[in-house]
């Protein structure tokens, strides 16, 4: 059980002050977190840290003022390191964050935040007692498409939703630690819970390991929720393009949302209307087809908005409740997935138990 947390982590501190902060890991994605933060008035990168010597030494040259390390040891001796951001493969993630908040730093770790749904638990313990704000890198809720989506579901412009229909699929990049599910499936099922505001209450999932044997590579992930909405996610590294493609089916009108598209989000004035039998057996259905309205999206980088609002709630001193609890709910689904999908597809309930409070009681997220 997570214990009860003061609202307040750290007094208040100069406002321009910049957090320090230390980037873990310069794969594929810990340069974009850096580039990001060299960007920002409100943080210095202090270290870089990589067990790549080559990477060091590639991103030293790039970014000289920062100091580099193969041991997260001497970044977290380093006073001046508050914050420490991890980007390294998902196995690695629990080791890391622990001992960045045994050490008393802020922790920002990439999705998915453990490798189990005991350890995030324990992770969430941990930055609770140590009273320091952990994150987990869920970039998507911060984009731009889906928080359009997410003014439309709260305006009630789809009306009831009846089912959510996703893609995710590419050719590539086969991960070598982790199914496919835990790869891509954190960005579809934190979206899921940021647009319903709901957790699923149970999975079922059915996949393959095509290539690498003991390592799926596509997987069907069905997710039931309390509302009777039903989620099917289709996540994959072997496609021939590129898509990233969610369907809202309601009661009013429908959406698409295509992450690659110059129109990203498209709204449907469709539906069916249906009227009750005047006599037994006859029910009349007529189709709706109105107009297709793509609105206008806001531009600007998700990173850099999500990593301004961990930088913000550390000189805040305030905690990001919704944040780790979103992070651990995903991590319990990707993991009931993987469970199901090993178990030929048998439904796995979901327990959250305090999760769903925390998930309620969130703190407003960063407005672009
Ligand atoms: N938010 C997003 O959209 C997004 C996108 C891609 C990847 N990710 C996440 O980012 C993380 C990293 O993924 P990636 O594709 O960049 O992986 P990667 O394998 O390309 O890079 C990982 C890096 O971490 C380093 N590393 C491994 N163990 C380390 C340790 N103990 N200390 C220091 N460095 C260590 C490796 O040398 C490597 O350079 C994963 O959690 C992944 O899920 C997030």
């Amino acid at each position: 059980m997570l214990k009860a947390t003061p609202a307040s982590i750290d007094g208040p501190r100069d406002a321009v002050d910049p957090v320090g902060v230390a980037v873990v890991g310069l794969g594929y994605w810990g340069p974009n977190l850096l580039r990001v933060l060299a960007d920002k008035q409100d943080a210095q990168v202090r270290w870089i840290c990589d067990l790549d010597h080559e990477r060091l030494e590639k991103y030293g040259r790039r970014y000289p003022t920062a100091q580099v390390t193969s041991q997260l040891e001497r970044v977290i001796a380093d006073p001046d390191v508050e914050a420490v951001i991890i980007a390294t493969p998902v196995h690695t993630h629990y080791d890391l964050a622990a001992r960045t908040l045994e050490a008393g730093k802020h922790a920002f770790v990439e999705k998915p935040l453990a490798p189990s749904s005991e350890l995030a638990d324990e992770l969430a313990e941990l930055a609770s007692e140590r009273q320091r704000v952990l994150m987990c890198g869920h970039t998507f809720i911060y984009s731009p498409p889906v928080r359009t989506v997410k003014r439309m579901l709260e305006a009630g412009t789809l009306g009831d939703i009846y089912f959510i229909s996703s893609s995710r699929v590419n050719l590539g990049l086969h991960q070598r630690d982790v199914s496919v599910i835990w790869d891509l499936g954190p960005h579809d099922f934190s979206i899921l819970i940021y647009w319903l505001s709901e957790i699923p209450t149970s999975v079922r999932a059915a996949g393959r390991d095509s290539i690498v044997k003991g390592i799926a590579d596509v997987a069907f992930v069905s997710l039931t929720f309390a509302s009777g909405i039903i989620a099917n996610v289709e996540l994959s590294w072997l496609a021939p393009t590129k898509l990233r493609r969610t369907v809202l089916v309601g009661s009013e009108r429908m959406v698409i949302y295509d992450d690659g598209a110059s129109e990203p989000v498209r709204l449907f004035d469709r539906g069916v209307v249906y009227r009750d039998p005047e006599t037994f057996g006859e029910y009349h259905l007529s189709y709706r087809s109105g107009d297709i309205l793509s609105p206008t999206i806001e531009s600007y980088e998700p990173l850099g908005l999500e990593l301004g609002d961990f930088l913000a709630a550390i000189r805040a001193g305030q905690e990001m409740r919704f944040h780790t609890a979103l992070a651990r709910a995903v991590v319990r689904i990707v993991e009931a997935a993987d469970l199901s999908l090993r178990n030929g597809g048998q439904e796995v309930p979901l327990d959250y138990a305090e999760i769903g409070a925390q998930l309620a009681s969130r703190r407003q997220l960063a407005l672009a």
